[in-house]
């Protein structure tokens, strides 16, 4: 099938290179020119595992190709998707201006009949404002599709190629029969493709993230309440995960949720339930719980040091989660904002995320060669995102290089027992 994908990052990107990689000739359109030639000298503008070897393999393979020209891959195209970003807009609610903008000059590129799909996570409503938008301004034939996308960074080619379930919201056969073509070869090993209206389509989006963050909340509340009676989290949170209706996914207590999606996907669904006059009350709790623990680490901190003017810290990861270079909403912004106001010096170290730190914090923070440097003169370590290469530590090579052997952990990724036999002054989350 011919394909074209509006913005060509976290979600374009991985879909066109994937919808390629099943033999579709797809077109990629982006706004910004620098990334779109990048794109075409073979390198990707972000960081996500296998993505750039999938997308030279299928740029080499000519059935992958990249543009500004939005009406160029139009024309190409029997089905053009929108996946651009969504943001939090002033009010809580999801700022529609990029799919709308996309939507309107879809319309005036039209040369005969398509399918627009939405990709982008959108508020209920949404595929009736695009199909408006459009209507205006055109009179060729088109459908409107929600089909929201569940990938998460970090194994976002494995999760596209294959899906849980794929969610199609169409309201005609047409567009309907073309989507479950173009979504056969991802859903062979058995994965539903649930077909549904546009409304319940881009509800499930919000719904299932809303219900993820909740799971994090709700255990990071747990763990809060562990502290406080002396339980340990490791072992109620096995318990709770061995139950089958409950089951282990999204259950570790950390330093909060961060990310493109997850707060923002919490605020809108907050906002347009709103709108209708519903107060999810549930998930106002959600982001409450959310936004301290994101500040908890530093509070342990400032208990311990009593003051933290002239500490130095190390941080260990800055993206919001492992295996991305994003930090939008990322913990450690926050906590690092959080550091340099009590007045204490922070020498941060990401394997990813670096560059991007480097666009917020500037000057006012050093960054790291790799993860020992950082710990040069530490007064202490806060762990704040779990790559792997965090996980098994030269543990004496760190004692000799920090000030003090002292270690929050942010993750819960060490064992509190053999870091006390280490000689380590250990605070964790929700554990003795
Ligand atoms: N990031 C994720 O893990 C994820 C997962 C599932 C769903 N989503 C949703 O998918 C959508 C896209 O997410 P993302 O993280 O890829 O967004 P992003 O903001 O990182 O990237 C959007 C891209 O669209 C481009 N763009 C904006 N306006 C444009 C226009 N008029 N014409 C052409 N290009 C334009 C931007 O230049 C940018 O490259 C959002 O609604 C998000 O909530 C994201």
């Amino acid at each position: 099938m011919k394909i074209a994908v509006v913005g060509t990052r976290y979600v374009g990107l991985v879909a066109g290179a994937c919808f390629a990689e099943n033999g579709n000739e797809v077109i990629c359109v982006d706004k910004d020119p620098a990334k779109v030639r990048m794109l075409q000298r073979g390198h990707i503008p972000i960081y996500e595992p296998g993505l750039e070897e999938l997308v030279r393999r299928n740029k080499s393979e000519k059935r992958l190709t990249f543009t500004t020209a939005l009406a160029r891959g139009v024309r190409q195209a029997q089905i053009v998707f929108i996946a651009v970003g969504t943001p939090t807009g002033e009010d809580g609610s999801a700022d529609l201006q990029h799919v709308l903008g996309v939507a309107r000059e879809i319309a005036r590129s039209l040369d005969g009949y398509k399918v627009v799909v939405n990709k982008s996570t959108v508020p209920v409503g949404t595929a009736v404002k695009v199909r408006d938008v459009i209507r205006r301004e055109t009179t060729h034939p088109f459908s409107v599709v929600s089909n929201p996308e569940f990938l998460k960074q970090g194994a976002a080619i494995d999760d596209f190629m294959k899906p849980d379930r794929v969610v199609i919201g169409a309201e005609d056969a047409r567009a309907a029969e073309l989507m479950k073509e173009l979504y056969s070869p991802f859903t062979r090993t058995g994965a539903p493709i649930m077909m549904m209206d546009c409304a319940s389509a881009e509800l499930c989006k919000y719904a299932a993230n809303a219900m993820l963050a909740t799971r994090i909340s709700f255990m990071n509340e747990v763990a809060n309440v562990c502290e406080a009676v002396g339980a340990n989290v490791d072992q109620v949170r096995r318990a709770v995960a061995s139950d089958r209706r409950i089951g282990p996914s999204f259950l570790f207590p950390g330093v909060g949720y961060g990310g493109s999606c997850f707060p923002k996907d919490v605020k809108a669904m907050m906002r347009f339930a709103e709108d209708k006059a519903y107060d999810f009350k549930i998930l106002r709790a959600v982001e409450t719980v959310n936004e301290g623990q994101k500040r908890l680490l530093v509070t342990k901190m400032e208990e311990h040091f009593k003051s933290l003017k002239g500490k130095r810290i190390a941080v260990w990861g800055l993206a919001f989660k492992p295996k991305t270079d994003d930090m939008r909403e990322a913990p450690a912004v926050p906590l690092i904002q959080g550091l340099l106001a009590a007045g204490a010096s922070v020498h941060a170290y990401d394997p990813e995320a670096v560059k991007v730190a480097k666009g917020i914090f500037g000057s006012k923070i050093q960054y790291a060669e790799n993860s020992y440097a950082a710990l040069t003169g530490a007064d202490a370590l806060a762990v704040i995102t779990e790559w792997n290469e965090f996980r098994e530590p030269d543990f004496s090579r760190m004692r000799k290089l920090m000030r003090q052997p002292l270690i929050f952990d942010g993750r819960n990724i060490y064992n509190p027992e053999s870091l006390r036999a280490l000689g380590f002054t250990y605070i964790s989350m929700g554990r003795p």
